[in-house]
């Protein structure tokens, strides 16, 4: 019985060994293309025959691409990750979503209705605003970082933002950070807050399985988000007006959930969902009509949240293989070779500087700048651009909106206001205090220290107890009192 186990086996084995090499000797079968099949239309999937391989589905076409050396793919993170126990190697079931009734509620494709300055979208969401030609259209480069600011990542950010970098206008380029609770020091938010970068919101706890956040209510969405607003604010004297964006943890999109608690509580954007590789990149949109792309991540939003800005994340790839392709900068892996990374940057840069000049948006973990290879490649990119594309400018997510507001040409955006250099804000301190407080969760207690400027707070802010008080206060208990 068994025998004839592995004789069957063999025979299969011997061939698909002659299909491979029929089809090799044709010339019109790339069999990169067709050994594989999709499981669905986009998306990354493992391959099944070797765990250092994996396929990236583009419209059901499979590009056979390889993990960078040493790491292999995990079919559950859909990640390249170094070798562990947890290794998710080989494909893991895909769950079908199970098809539901359509949606009354959902919302509609983009419509000639939809107007500037509160309205905007495209078909397949390329189109430049106002309808501006790409050569007069200012090239917009954000760059976003994700992860807690502290002393392990705080003074590289000083060097690399440093005030000497110039707009064309003469306003120092500028950042967006998105900023979880744990392991965060205000002490470094309100500094480079202070400095003029926009601060977002992640959430308070970033809490695994990933998955929390797919399921997540309403009342977390609130709970976390608005409460890490509340945070920020009480605890980097951060102005809420300066508030008004967010990014889900993992890039795990809460759907219609989270987009309603952004409506709610007064946020304008979102920037969760990333998009498969196009080779002409994708503008931000307003939620008011169906979103102009697949869905990569799952659970995207499908109703309709009028005004809503959303700046989509485009896949990065690059020419030949190296790196992969990834939403997050650092999830493409190089070898530490500043070299590679810095091309890998502007082939990138390119892409959008060359095609339709949507807005390059750059995500980063904060963790890239405490890598030499890392921040020394993306130095020389930010002189590199500056000096060498003078429509080029490093501006914020909410600056960004403002321009697609209104979009003027790039030789009238030296005097745009809302580019003009940061009006003053309140600096923090130069020597932060640091504060030893209990962490109270659940059943668990832990000592913490948290960095700031201000007075330390009796507990650890968290979850539920966002003022840090002995007394907790939920979101929920306070949104009545004051306005979020
Ligand atoms: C910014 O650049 C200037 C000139 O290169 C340098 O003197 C200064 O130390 C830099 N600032 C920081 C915070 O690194
Ligand atoms: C907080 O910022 C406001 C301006 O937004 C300022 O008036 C106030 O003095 C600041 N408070 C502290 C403690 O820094």
């Amino acid at each position: 019985m068994a025998l004839s186990c592995v004789f069957a086996f063999l025979l299969v084995a011997v061939f698909a060994v002659s299909i491979g090499t029929a089809f090799r000797g044709s010339d019109k079968f790339k069999s990169k293309q067709f050994t594989f099949e999709c499981p669905m239309e986009y998306g990354v999937f493992a391959n099944p025959a070797n765990c250092r391989r994996f396929y990236t589905c583009n419209g059901n076409i499979a590009y056979d691409t390889p993990c960078p050396s040493p790491l292999y793919f995990d079919d559950a993170k859909k990640l390249c990750v170094y070798k562990s126990k947890d290794l998710q190697c080989g494909p893991v079931p895909v769950t079908t979503p199970v098809p539901t009734t359509p949606d009354p509620n959902a919302a509609l494709s983009c419509h000639p209705s939809c107007k500037l300055p509160d309205c905007f979208c495209s078909e397949d969401g390329t189109l430049i605003p106002g309808n501006l030609l790409p050569r007069e259209t200012p090239q917009m480069i954000i760059l976003t970082f994700s992860g807690a600011l502290n002393v392990l990542n705080g003074e590289p950010f000083g060097y690399l933002l440093n005030e000497t970098r110039l707009n064309p206008n003469g306003c120092p380029m500028r950042a967006t950070f998105f900023v979880p609770h744990e392991y965060t020091s205000y002490y470094y938010v309100q500094k480079l807050y202070g400095q003029g970068h926009e601060m977002s919101v992640q959430s308070i706890t970033n809490r695994e399985p990933e998955e929390f956040w797919s399921q997540a209510s309403t009342e977390d969405w609130v709970e976390e988000v608005i409460g890490q607003k509340e945070i920020m604010h009480k605890f980097a004297n951060v102005s809420r007006e300066d508030i008004l964006g967010m990014r889900a943890p993992f890039l795990k999109p809460g759907g219609n959930k989270m987009l309603e608690v952004i409506y709610d509580y007064g946020l304008d954007y979102d920037s969760s969902l990333a998009v498969p590789y196009s080779e002409v990149p994708l503008w931000p949109y307003t939620l008011d009509y169906s979103i102009p792309h697949k869905c990569l991540p799952g659970n995207c939003p499908t109703r309709s949240f009028p005004g809503i800005w959303e700046f989509p994340l485009n896949t990065y790839t690059s020419d030949d293989e190296t790196g992969g392709s990834c939403v997050f900068m650092d999830q493409c892996v190089f070898p530490d070779d500043p070299e590679q990374i810095y091309n890998f940057l502007v082939y990138n840069f390119l892409r959008h500087y060359t095609t339709n000049k949507a807005p390059f948006v750059l995500n980063f973990h904060v963790n890239w700048v405490t890598d030499d290879a890392k921040v020394s490649a993306l130095d020389v990119f930010i002189d590199y651009v500056l000096e060498n594309y003078p429509d080029v400018w490093f501006v914020t997510m909410q600056q960004a909106i403002q321009w697609m507001r209104s979009p003027m040409p790039s030789e009238m955006v030296k005097s745009f206001e809302a580019w003009k250099c940061p009006r003053t804000r309140t600096p923090g301190c130069n020597i932060p205090r640091t504060c030893r407080v209990k962490l109270h969760d659940g059943s668990r207690t832990e000592l913490r220290y948290l960095q700031l400027c201000g007075k330390c707070p009796e507990r650890y802010p968290w979850l539920h107890n966002i003022r840090g008080t002995k007394e907790a206060k939920r979101v929920k208990d306070l949104v009545q009192k004051s306005t979020v």
